[in-house]
């Protein structure tokens, strides 16, 4: 299958069938989604990977009771840091230093140059810019979920203060700011065989040749 076919052939699943995605298979769509691209590289933001019953039974209500929440095999809670400190930025550094078996001191032109820019922003502005990396993780792992034909809905569509009390992120200066369900498509779902409204080409792209 192509890319194209498999980005035709998912869609945001309004029902599940509430089948586990087995182990590899998940692997593979979390492995994608570490691999995604982010400014600098910092990948600024924490994914839960939640597959207790339980915790999803609680968060349903906090998601407008969205079936997809219960029904899905995993929900993806994407969460960002209420602040994006030098920890980040030296642990960023060391996973560099190690990974390409360089010195961390090599690197202190880098680190400045992140140090600098987060610096020059308001804790606020830490989570807009690390909503905006969370997001082009969420599009991996979305394009990542098709290829595996596991269906995946992109949720905004819940409470974030409601989610963050539940999950206790308050206490790891977290906050969630997108979600993601895993699953299969029920066959109740009647969006399963509707096609794609997208916009024309002409209307999405302006060519400047
Ligand atoms: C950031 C984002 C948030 C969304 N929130 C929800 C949601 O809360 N519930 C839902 O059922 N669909 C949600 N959707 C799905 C969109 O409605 C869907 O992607 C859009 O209508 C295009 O349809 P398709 O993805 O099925 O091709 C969301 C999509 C995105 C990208």
């Amino acid at each position: 299958m192509s890319i194209i076919d498999n980005l035709h052939w998912r869609y945001a699943t309004k029902r599940m069938d509430g089948k586990k995605v087995n182990h590899e298979t998940l692997d593979l769509i979390l492995e994608a989604t570490q691999l995604s691209a982010s400014s600098y590289g910092l990948q600024p933001y924490t994914i839960l990977v939640i597959s207790d019953p339980e915790i999803k039974a609680k968060l349903s209500p906090a998601a407008y009771n969205q079936p997809q929440i219960i029904e899905s095999s995993h929900l993806l809670v994407f969460c960002v840091p209420e602040k994006i400190t030098q920890e980040h930025v030296d642990a960023y550094m060391n996973d560099i230093a190690e990974t390409r078996g360089i010195n961390v001191t090599d690197l202190q032109g880098f680190s400045d140059t992140i140090s600098g820019t987060i610096n020059g922003l308001t804790s606020e502005q830490h989570q807009v810019w690390a909503t905006k990396q969370a997001y082009i993780a969420l599009g991996t792992a979305l394009a990542a979920a098709a290829e595996q034909k596991v269906d995946a809905t992109p949720m905004e569509g819940f409470s974030a203060p409601s989610f963050d009390t539940i999950l206790n992120l308050p206490e790891q200066g977290l906050k969630s700011v997108v979600i993601l369900a895993l699953g299969f498509r029920s066959e109740e779902d009647a969006l399963s065989k509707a096609p794609k409204v997208r916009k024309s080409k002409e209307a999405l792209y302006s060519f400047l040749n």
